[in-house]
């Protein structure tokens, strides 16, 4: 059996938590007496909502991308705030429209974040975790990893590959004191899903939902996480009435169409958010005085600097 982590001494590190389902996870981990370390590759936006956390929160900029920035990222957590307990790879972004419309370097963009970003993280704080016999990792997938989403086929792709890497990092390093949790929240309302209209009769979850599921799964560790909880039952009952049943479901509650028929006036400010050039580096590269990250935050540093 794996070590179970105690309430108020643990450190956790949580990406893309500048906003939405990850600010409302640091929340509400740091409700619980923990340490909470806030990164984002909006470095300016994480550093904000750390500082509105308190003086047991550390905010600092982060590209999952990119292996190095990741490392500095649980390196500058490690000096502020102590060994890393527990990591929540939260960041991704969901551009959605129909798949031949998709451009390559979209698609590219989504496998790096979602995909490269998760597989990053968790080699960047194994090592620690497996020389301490004790740690969890939360890899954020989605509904959209367990059944087809139209509209999303990427980001549907994206989110099952976090479904098996979860899986199989948990048997590949069965016994050795690590935990593995695999979050999949359905709608939960963040810009993300702006423009979108949801399902007919199942009301959107809020990040505040998301939140609470990691903090009971932080005390009472297990594999997957699903929000709102009923959607365990619904993805067990999929694989018994086959796929004309599930199909003919989602038509029937327009999970069919709610990445096909979007407010694109809506969504133009997530969309414009997640295609930037990721301007936090550009801050990177002329550090600002900001007395919340100490000057020698290497987790600021951008690859390119230090290559
Ligand atoms: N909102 C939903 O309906 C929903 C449903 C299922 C799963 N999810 C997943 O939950 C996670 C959080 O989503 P959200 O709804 O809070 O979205 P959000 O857009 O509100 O927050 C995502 C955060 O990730 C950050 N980010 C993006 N690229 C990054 C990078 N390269 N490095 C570091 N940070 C980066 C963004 O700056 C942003 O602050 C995502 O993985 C998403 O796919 C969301």
């Amino acid at each position: 059996m794996a070590t179970k982590l105690i309430t108020g001494s643990r450190v956790v590190a949580i990406t893309g938590a500048a906003r939405g389902i990850g600010l409302a996870t640091a929340k509400a981990v740091y409700a619980t007496g923990a340490k909470v370390a806030i990164a984002d590759i909006d470095e300016a936006g994480a550093k904000a909502a750390a500082a509105s956390l308190g003086d047991r929160a550390f905010g600092t900029f982060v590209d999952v991308t990119d292996f190095d920035s990741f490392a500095a990222f649980i390196a500058a957590t490690e000096d502020a705030l102590g060994p890393v307990d527990v990591l929540d790879n939260n960041a991704g972004i969901m551009p959605i429209g129909p798949f031949l419309e998709e451009t390559p370097e979209t698609a590219e963009r989504q496998l790096t974040i979602n995909v490269l970003g998760v597989l990053n993280g968790m080699k960047a704080v194994l090592p620690g975790m497996l020389a301490r016999g004790r740690g969890h990792i939360f890899n954020t997938a989605s509904a959209a990893g367990k059944t087809p989403v139209p509209g999303g086929l990427t980001y549907a792709a994206t989110k099952a590959a976090i479904v098996s890497a979860t899986e199989t990092a948990r048997v590949e390093y069965r016994n050795r004191g690590i935990h593995f949790t695999c979050v999949m929240p359905s709608f939960t309302n963040t810009d993300l899903i702006a423009g979108t209209n949801g399902t007919r009769f199942f009301k959107n979850a809020e990040p505040e939902d998301v939140a609470a599921a990691i903090v009971d799964a932080i005390e009472n560790p297990r594999p997957d996480i699903y929000v709102p909880g009923t959607l365990k039952g619904m993805f067990t009952a999929q694989k018994f009435v086959g796929r004309g049943v599930r199909d003919a479901l989602n038509r029937a509650i327009k999970a069919d169409r709610t990445f096909l028929e979007i407010d694109r006036t809506a969504r133009a400010g997530y969309e414009n958010r997640i295609a930037a050039p990721e301007p936090a580096k550009e801050l990177a590269a002329a550090p600002s005085d900001d007395a919340v990250v100490p000057a020698a935050d290497p987790a600021r540093e951008p690859a390119s600097a230090r290559d």
